[in-house]
């Protein structure tokens, strides 16, 4: 096996700096801006223990095999399967990066919105949720919040793996507990706060159906950043010596953990700006664009400045600990691959996907270039244009995940994987471990992977609603 002597090619200082930057990845604004919203609408606690179980017994073997495959080869997305010597298979990779691309492109575009409204907040400026329309029709103001924080991803990227993407996780990512922390224990102490609690958590069996069931499985997967390489690239920075088992169930604890609070968060502090009435709460983008900025403004003008401003920067730092682990994806391949310098890497790819973001940026403003385009695709606004990229992420998320099992099970070969695992971890064969992974990757996350699969392409590309 070809281990890589490039020497633009990085490792992680420490055990502790994968996992906070692992945990960067997938803490991100699927934890903060779409969970919260999920649970409520899915089922309460019913929800939250589904989301649970999925995290867990599907999604954390796919987190292992894929951190497996990468330190094995210390290679990117692409090139780990030809160094596995299954060049056919690597077209697992090509779908992974694709899916990065299509993620970020639209994901850097809303990164860029929860970065200005910081500005917004700190100047008390909470008109600003009533005109979140306008605001995103403002394309030259949002076009530079969205390059800016383009260039922000880039920089941290350019540095390189220890004194970049590690270095930024080590301070984002305690920063952003303390935040998130800070403000919980402020919400909780709201009044009305516990109607706000019970809103979030109260069970209810009837809204859990097919459609709520797979939307958790979508969920789980997005949010822990699987099915695309992105673990893969950042499991190829990681020693032999750390335990890849151990580092997953950090991982996923971290982030499973940050998306609770986050709704433990906000629902407090959305009862209280209505007064305990929870009758008409609407959910997603809207309530954290729209809404929010006037329940800030109850808080008076300094506390509400203080807090919203807060609560936008936390959202802005957990956007870029992700913008960043998935520009990272096609940086790699490109330095590994091609050969350029990392620097080189990063702009080619940031321009690239950049451009492939525009149609995100500028879909609700007075482009004459991409109206063709969009009554063309049928989309009217930016938000269509989001829930399109943001189907096809899902799909091709789901598809790399279920190929990414299947192939490490029967093509690689679990013995292989689990001697991988296993080096860093003494007593892995013998352990319950070896069993729930072996049996999950072998059939447990293959079919159910895959049925959910198609069922999603089913729905979301050929209208036929199984799921949705
Ligand atoms: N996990 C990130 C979030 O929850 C999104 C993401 C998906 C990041 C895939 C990297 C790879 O927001």
């Amino acid at each position: 096996m070809a281990i890589s002597s490039n020497t633009e090619r990085g490792a992680w200082n420490s055990r502790l700096g994968f996992v906070l930057a692992a945990a960067g990845s997938a803490v991100g604004l699927g934890n903060i801006w779409k969970f919260p919203f999920e649970v409520e609408a899915g089922g309460g606690a019913a929800f939250v223990l589904l989301y649970l179980f999925f995290c867990f017994v599907l999604c954390f073997p796919v987190m292992v095999t894929e951190i497996a495959i990468g330190r094995k080869t210390k290679k990117n997305a692409i090139g780990a399967f030809d160094a596995l010597g299954f060049p056919k298979w690597n077209f697992i990779g090509k779908i992974g990066i694709l899916a990065g691309i299509v993620i970020l492109s639209f994901y850097n575009v809303v990164a860029g919105w929860a970065f200005g409204y910081f500005f917004e907040m700190v100047t008390a400026n909470f008109e600003i949720g009533a005109q979140f329309g306008d605001y995103t029709k403002d394309v030259f103001k949002i076009g530079l919040y969205s390059i800016f924080f383009m260039v922000a991803t880039s920089f941290i990227v350019s540095k390189g793996v220890s004194s970049g993407i590690e270095r930024a996780a080590k301070i984002l990512m305690p920063t952003l507990i303390i935040m998130i922390v800070g403000i919980l224990i402020y919400a909780l102490t709201l009044p009305n706060a516990f109607t706000g609690v019970k809103f979030y958590l109260v069970p209810e069996f009837s809204e859990l159906n097919l459609r709520t069931i797979g939307g958790a499985l979508r969920q789980a997967f997005f949010s822990l950043s699987l099915g695309m390489g992105a673990l893969i690239t950042y499991g190829s920075y990681l020693s032999r010596k750390e335990n890849i088992v151990t580092s997953a169930a950090m991982i996923t604890i971290f982030d499973v953990g940050i998306a609770f609070i986050a709704g433990l968060m906000l629902f407090p502090i959305v009862a209280y700006s209505t007064g305990g009435d929870m009758a008409n709460i609407e959910g997603g983008a809207g309530l954290i664009f729209v809404a929010l900025p006037g329940v800030f403004e109850t808080l008076g003008t300094t506390l509400g400045a203080v807090m919203g401003g807060a609560f936008f920067l936390l959202l802005s730092f957990a956007a870029l600990t992700s913008t960043v682990s998935l520009l990272e994806v096609p940086v790699a391949y490109i330095v590994d691959e091609h050969k350029k310098t990392r620097k080189n890497a990063v702009i080619i790819s940031a321009v690239i996907i950049f451009v492939l973001g525009l149609p995100s940026l500028v879909a609700n403003g007075y482009s004459a270039f991409f109206s063709n385009f969009i009554t063309y695709v049928g989309a009217n606004t930016s938000t269509d244009f989001m829930t399109f990229f943001g189907h096809l992420a899902d799909v091709l998320l789901l598809l790399g995940g279920t190929l990414i099992v299947t192939f490490a099970a029967y093509i690689w070969k679990k013995e292989n994987l689990h001697d991988e695992i296993a080096t860093g971890y003494e007593g892995y064969h013998d352990s319950i471990n070896k069993k729930l992974i072996d049996f999950a990757i072998s059939y447990l996350c293959p079919v159910l992977l895959g049925i959910l699969f198609v069922l999603v392409v089913l729905s979301n590309f050929f209208g036929i609603s199984i799921i949705n």
